[in-house]
């Protein structure tokens, strides 16, 4: 719901209010000042949020502005502008090339034109940039247009309301509407400043590395600037695209987390700035560092779009509305909703070694386990027999599969198996057909050696002609056959990003145009094969954002596939990510990643936290890790609708200590929406000596008696207060499953 009222100027405020949730904006003496978002309040005009401190000769003031106090150095602003006294970092920065304005200078203020409010979610200017979606009923869009006449810019800031989640969606668009040319060089999706916290903030984010992806990290905010990006061209394993606000008290079930996630895959940068004041500036958007771009008179430029979900209940709350939005409000199509197959990928089982014979042997022993698809992973096309050539060659290599596509998926099929591929289309071997005949299709800068990372380069996706080949290259193998998913694959970053066929002006332009050609073809590809699964990866998850979700309900969650490990990156991944997103698979043991050894039943327990499948070489297993995998595969469809779609809950994460004398364990647990069932998951990682393990539920309701399955009934308020007893005599790696059933369901 919005709200309009007056202030005591007789300016317009803004009440979002959204799932418990507040958003307050104002209009003071022209300008755009935010005044609050957090949990629900009730008043309308809350004008004594602004903080009216007094101010000396270094911090400028808009001359025309009566109020002695006010400085936009100081005054929380909604969308900050660069160059006109907010030495803070800016939210747009745009240079004009001519107008009314000096030729080459950036100063910008933004005033208040005009409001709308419309039902539902808009799509501004017909923009094809992935976004959340919702239906008229389920959203409101406040719409503010503010101008500066000086220079000629005009912004439209979009407030999207998700009327049942404590979630508000924002995005700019910025107007040229000046006589002149235009250069933006900053163009952040939303920003907030908080000021008044009651306690020291931190900011919560997921870093990591090739696999050792989104584990968490807490730091707490300095005077200065904090803050985690990508510049690699990719939204990248090394941060993801998201960070919380959260208080140094704060916990999973307690205390403020607002979160802001950008649905981007590309340069992006989420920072906190905190100034001699004490208030904190939030900014999430793309990466300024490499970004230009040329606004001719009247274009447009729209931002992608910014996801801030509050919570005053912990970051688990936060968690949930993340959770809930991106599964019912971001991904699409048929398999959004729909029960996943339980796959075997031949990856870990075979690497480049396979032939449709091994595939075939893999399929049937798939096939009497009840698995229902078989992957074929890199190695299939072209002369690809190592990592080092073929890339681009999207044609079936017939020594390894004689006959093409056709049979062996028909082989596959009769064995009661889906087919799925795998594909890296958006990259180029040197050492290829395709790299032959064009070498100009490379990203790469003239004169300057190109970087090569795993023997390959980047195609420029910024050209249609590429755009056209990718698109025409992965349709043909996928209508030759009977190929049901599609595992999409994108394996280093990019460097020396420039383009043959654009002019220098346009050459800040790159990154962006780069990310904006990859929705393009995944768009088309989506909507030519409507019931295909696609699967995002990038080396692991070094791409798992939000929009890429958008085209790809799932995600190869990373290429470490140890179970040990897992537990941080898939626990780090739920910060943000809903468990329907994590593809997780059970590998062969001694792992091939780390060497570790795993049960198999401990292997099937982590994985179970996600999309959940092999890559192993079924042909290897015993009868008993056979009948293991029949078990673990009926477990998961029992299961499916609780992993799937139920409150997912971090209990221990495995840097928290359990008590003193335990070890070390990570827990996690889901609950039914009704909750009428709960599936908890207790690893243990490092045993230690008479160990004691009471492990606090959460999300069950207080008064129900829940049974779980071996006789005993507890009631919730017991199980979340008290705890389940787990002590035993745990071995390192060991863990148990408990599934708790509401005695009345
Ligand atoms: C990286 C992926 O993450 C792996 O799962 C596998 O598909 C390889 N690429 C194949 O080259």
């Amino acid at each position: 719901m919005i709200t309009v009222s007056r202030n005591s100027l007789g300016e317009p405020v803004f009440h979002l209010r959204a799932g418990g949730a507040s958003y307050i904006l104002t209009v003071f003496h022209g300008f755009l000042l935010h005044l609050y978002c957090g949990a629900a309040i009730s008043d309308d005009d809350p004008e004594w949020l602004l903080v009216r401190v007094g101010h000396d000769s270094v911090v400028p003031r808009p001359a025309s502005t009566p109020e002695g106090w006010f400085s936009l150095d100081i005054a929380p602003l909604e969308y900050p502008a660069y160059g006109t006294g907010d030495y803070r970092p800016s939210a747009v920065m745009l240079r004009s090339l001519g107008g009314n304005v000096t030729p080459g200078s950036a100063a910008t203020a933004l005033c208040y034109v005009s409001h709308e409010i419309v039902r539902g979610k808009p799509v501004p200017e017909a923009d094809r940039q992935p976004a959340v979606y919702a239906s008229p009923d389920e959203a409101d869009t406040l719409i503010v247009t503010a101008e500066d006449p000086a220079d000629g810019v005009r912004v439209r800031l979009y407030y999207i309301v998700l009327r049942a989640l404590p979630v508000f969606c924002r995005r700019a668009v910025i107007e040229n509407s000046s006589p002149a040319p235009a250069e933006l060089e900053r163009a952040y999706s939303a920003s907030l400043d908080f000021t008044g916290l009651s306690r020291p903030a931190e900011l919560l984010h997921l870093w990591g590395t090739w696999g050792r992806e989104r584990h968490i990290e807490r730091t707490p905010l300095c005077h200065g600037t904090v803050s985690v990006s990508s510049r690699r061209g990719a939204s990248s394993h090394h941060h993801n695209p998201f960070a919380a606000l959260v208080e140094d008290t704060t916990t999973e079930d307690s205390g403020l987390a607002v979160g802001v996630s950008l649905i981007y895959s590309g340069n992006f940068e989420i920072l906190c700035d905190t100034d001699p004041f004490g208030s904190i500036r939030l900014l999430a958007g793309i990466d300024p560092t490499d970004f230009r771009w040329r606004l001719e008179p009247g274009e447009t430029f729209v931002t992608p779009e910014a996801v801030i979900a509050v919570s005053d209940e912990g970051l688990g709350k936060m968690s949930h509305a993340f959770h809930r939005l991106f599964r019912e409000h971001l991904c699409r199509g048929e398999w959004r909703d729909r029960e996943r197959p339980v796959l075997v990928n031949n990856w870990e089982a075979t690497y480049f070694r396979f032939d449709s014979e091994k595939l075939l042997a893999i399929a049937k022993d798939a096939a009497d386990c009840g698995i229902e698809m078989l992957v074929m992973d890199d190695g299939w096309f072209g002369e690809r027999n190592d990592d080092r050539s073929s890339l681009g060659d999207w044609f079936v290599n017939e020594e390894k599969l004689p006959g093409g596509l056709a049979p062996l998926v028909e082989r596959v099929n009769a064995l009661g198996l889906r087919f799925g591929i795998w594909f890296e289309p958006e990259m180029i071997s040197p050492k290829s057909k395709l790299f032959e005949a064009h070498p100009d299709w490379v990203l790469s800068t003239a004169g300057r050696e190109r970087s090569i990372a795993r023997s390959q380069y980047v195609l420029d996706l910024t050209r249609a002609d590429v755009r056209d080949y990718i698109v025409d290259a992965v349709s043909s193998i996928l209508s030759s056959a009977n190929i049901e998913y599609v595992k999409w694959d994108f394996n280093r970053n990019l460097t020396e990003a420039a383009s043959a066929s654009l002019p220098a002006e346009r050459q800040g332009e790159i990154f962006h145009r780069y990310v904006l050609g990859l929705y393009d073809v995944l768009e088309r590809i989506t909507a030519a094969h409507p019931r295909l699964l696609l699967e995002g990866c990038s080396s692991g998850g070094g791409r798992y954002d939000p929009a890429m979700l958008y085209y790809s309900p799932q995600f190869w969650t990373s290429d470490d596939t140890d179970a040990m490990e897992r537990l941080d990156i898939q626990l780090g991944t739920s910060m943000v990510y809903p468990p329907s997103s994590m593809s997780c698979h059970v590998s062969a043991s001694p792992n091939h990643q780390t060497g570790r050894e795993t049960s198999f039943v401990t292997r099937g327990h982590v994985a179970m936290g996600g999309a959940f499948g092999y890559e192993l070489d079924l042909t290897m297993l015993t009868d008993e890790e056979k009948s293991l995998v029949k078990r673990q595969i009926a477990d998961y469809h029992r299961y499916y609708a609780l992993i799937n779609r139920g409150d997912f809950h971090r209990l221990i994460l495995p840097d928290d200590r359990v008590n003193s004398k335990s070890g070390r364990a990570a827990a996690w647990m889901v609950v039914s929406e009704d909750k009428s069932e709960a599936l908890v998951t207790f690893v243990v990682i490092r045993t230690s000596i008479h160990p004691v393990y009471f492990l606090r539920l959460r999300g069950l309701d207080p008064a129900a008696l829940y049974e779980d399955g071996e006789g005993h009934a507890y009631r919730g308020d017991s199980l979340m207060r008290a705890g389940l007893n787990l002590t035993k005599n745990y071995r390192d790696g060991e863990s148990v499953v408990i599934h708790l059933t509401r005695r009345d369901a």
